[in-house]
Formats: C-alpha cells, structure tokens, sequence
C-alpha cells in the first residue's frame, strides 16, 4: 500500500510501513520520517552553496534529491539507487513534483567510476556505515565540490563495538561523555586519511550530530600539498575516566598519558581541526527560514558553537563531585565568561559546554554554586 506525503515543499509517494514496524532491510523502498531534520539541513546547505550538480547516490525514496531539486533549486539533481523498486518510486515522485532529474539504476561505486567530475555535491547517505562509499566519493567529486556524508552505525563510533571501529576506521573510540564528539571526529577523520590518499584535503562546512546519526558537509579540495596540510589536524583525545579531565593533541601518533595516577583513554587517531566554517553556518541559517523549527535551532547552535575540541558534561562533574544541587548551563557560561574565558553551549550534548576554562575551575563554580 502507497500513500503521499509532504515533506518540506515537496510531494511524496511513499510505501505505508516503509520504516514502521518493518525492519529497513526488507521494506520495499526505505524511508524513514525521523531523518527529515538531516533532509532540512541539506536543503538550506544547498541552498548556500552556486551552481550546485547534486548526485543523490543512495535515494532510496528520492526524497533528498527531489527536495534539493525543488527547495534548494540546484542546477542539476540526479538520483540513483540499486534497487529498482526505488527507481520505479524515484520517476513516479519526480513526475508527482514535475521535476527534471536524471535517475540510474546502478551499484553506487559502479556509477561513481563512469561519472567523472559531473557532480560538485555527492550525497551519501547508506544504511549504517558509509565506509564502503567514500573513497569513490572523494575521487569523484569535482575539485572543490561538496560531499555530504551520513553516518548511522553509531554505536561502533560511540565506543559498543570498538573492534568493529578498529575494523571499520582503524580508530581507538571511547565511551562515556564524550563519546558523540570523538565518533564524529573518528569519522571525519577516517575521510581526511581516505582524501589524503588521494592527495586531496578536506575542509568541513558544517558537522553535526543528531539522535542515532551523524552528518558532515566537507568540501574536497585537490592538491597533495593540501591534502599535506589537512592531515595534519589528526591526532588524539586523552580522557580520564575518574575525574573526567580530558586532553587533545594533534600527531601521528599516541602517547602515553597519566591523569589521578592511573593510565588516560585514548581515543584516535580523530580529526582535531575545525567542525565547521563559520560564515557558511550563518549563510546556511539565513536560508532556513522557511524549514523545520527543529532545523533553524540546531543551525542558529551550531552558528554559536565555540571551535574548542569537545565539552565538559555538567552532569557527570556533578555526580562525580555528589553535587545533587548544580546550576544551569548558561549560569556557568556566564561564569567563564566573566573569568575572561570562551564558553558556550554544543549542539552535541545538552547538558555540556564547550570552554578553554580549566576543569578545576569549573568544579569551583559548581562547588561553590552548592
Ligand atoms: C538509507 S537509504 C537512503 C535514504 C534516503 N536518502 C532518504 O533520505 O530517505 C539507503 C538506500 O541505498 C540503497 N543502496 C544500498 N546499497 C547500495 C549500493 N551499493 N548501490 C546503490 N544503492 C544502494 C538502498 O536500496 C536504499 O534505498
Ligand atoms: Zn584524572
């Protein structure tokens, strides 16, 4: 049974249950309500970038492309999917919306290699892990094109599974708080060693990560020397996992590190370089005002967000420390500011605040809050 929907402008014909009750694998064409956030970002991201050649390489629905299509008014959209169900589903809503696109039925790494430098923005967006995807990406992509990569096997990158992490990214992962930020930078980190092979750098636009997934905007510059450059934002996190202190540093490789006279987690190798271009976020928050009230809160956070490597989780310094009675977050910004520090909220994790402000200090706001 088929039934059509709205999503943001656009008109959809999808299969009833095709995310409900009915393991994803086995619905005809996959589509799933709960990703319209990642789908409103990409449009105000499209929106912000000219000229846009969009290859949606895993449409399953055509959602994300038609919505670039018709949202976002990109120059051109194609949109491929292997299963031919999804084809089928893809002509029948693009037709729904009269909208010109091209539509392949291939394997994604097969159409990849046949489509030069056609497309300056390739999306991504795979069942779990977009591993098996990227490096054709990467090369594929036009020089300073975009890529648009979702990543949904989060709990490998959150530290579950870490031999599947070790496998999968020949990534350390971590758990605990700051687990969301080091998958995230396990994963960007993975893309900056695949595009370096390939002697091209990354450079992100705009990262997040939202409920079970992550998502990354990198623009793929080539050039060897570049690409030199990029990797040099690799290295690694050091945590330790009694009074929660962490530390960063970029290298190749780890060392050994001590904190509370005991041996810190290390987490890496992780891109420890900027998440996000600035003026392009407030660009991208100027062009969502015509989409979800969810998606223009998570940009006009991320628009604030300081470019410091990971946060400090209040309510873990605070169960630590046995403080039941602990002050809002804004009231400990305010505190850091006034100390003459950088402080602010992350998108990343509600209860926590990204700031240059030592831990210490931090607990003496807490201590004395009490
Ligand atoms: C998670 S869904 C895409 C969801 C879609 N982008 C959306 O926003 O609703 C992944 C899609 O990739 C397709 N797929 C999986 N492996 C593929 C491959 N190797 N080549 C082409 N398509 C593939 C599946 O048929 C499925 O429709
Ligand atoms: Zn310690």
């Amino acid at each position: 049974m088929q039934k059509i929907i709205t999503e943001g402008s656009t008109l959809l014909k999808i299969y009833e249950k095709s995310f409900e009750n009915v393991s994803k694998k086995t619905a005809s064409v996959f589509f799933n309500p709960v990703m319209k956030l990642n789908r409103d970002i990409t449009v105000a991201v499209v929106r912000s970038l000219e000229d846009v050649r969009f290859l949606d390489l895993l449409a399953a629905t055509g959602v994300k492309g038609l919505r670039v299509a018709r949202e976002a008014r990109a120059e051109e959209v194609a949109l491929n999917d292997i299963n031919s169900e999804a084809v089928k589903l893809i002509k029948e809503n693009a037709e729904l919306n009269t909208l010109d696109v091209e539509v392949y039925n291939s394997e994604a790494n097969l159409l990849l290699n046949e489509i030069k430098d056609r497309f300056n923005f390739i999306d991504i967006d795979p069942f779990g892990t977009p591993v098996p995807f990227i490096d054709n990406a990467i090369r594929r992509v036009s020089n300073k094109g975009v890529v648009g990569i979702t990543a949904t096997d989060t709990a490998p990158l959150c530290g579950v599974y870490p031999k599947v992490t070790i496998r999968r990214y020949l990534a350390m992962s971590l758990r605990g708080e700051l687990c969301k930020e080091t998958g995230l930078r396990i994963l960007l980190g993975y893309i900056a060693r695949t595009a370096a092979k390939y002697d091209r750098a990354i450079s992100p636009l705009l990262c997040h990560s939202t409920g079970h997934y992550f998502r990354c905007f990198l623009k793929v510059v080539r050039g060897a020397k570049k690409a030199d450059i990029s990797i040099k934002n690799l290295g690694y996190l050091y945590f330790c996992t009694k009074c929660r202190n962490f530390e960063v540093e970029k290298s190749m490789f780890p060392v050994k590190r001590e904190c509370c006279s005991r041996e810190m987690s290390i987490a890496g190798p992780l891109w420890l370089g900027k998440l996000k271009e600035q003026d392009f976020v407030e660009i991208a928050l100027r062009n969502s005002h015509d989409l979800s009230s969810e998606a223009k809160k998570l940009l006009e956070i991320i628009v604030q967000e300081e470019e410091i490597p990971f946060y400090y989780d209040i309510h873990s310094l605070g169960s630590i420390m046995n403080i039941g009675n602990l002050p809002k977050i804004d009231y400990i910004i305010e505190q850091a500011k006034k100390k003459g520090y950088h402080a602010t909220r992350t998108h990343i994790l509600p209860t926590a605040i990204k700031t240059d402000l030592p831990e210490k200090e931090i607990s003496d706001i807490l201590r004395s809050y009490r």
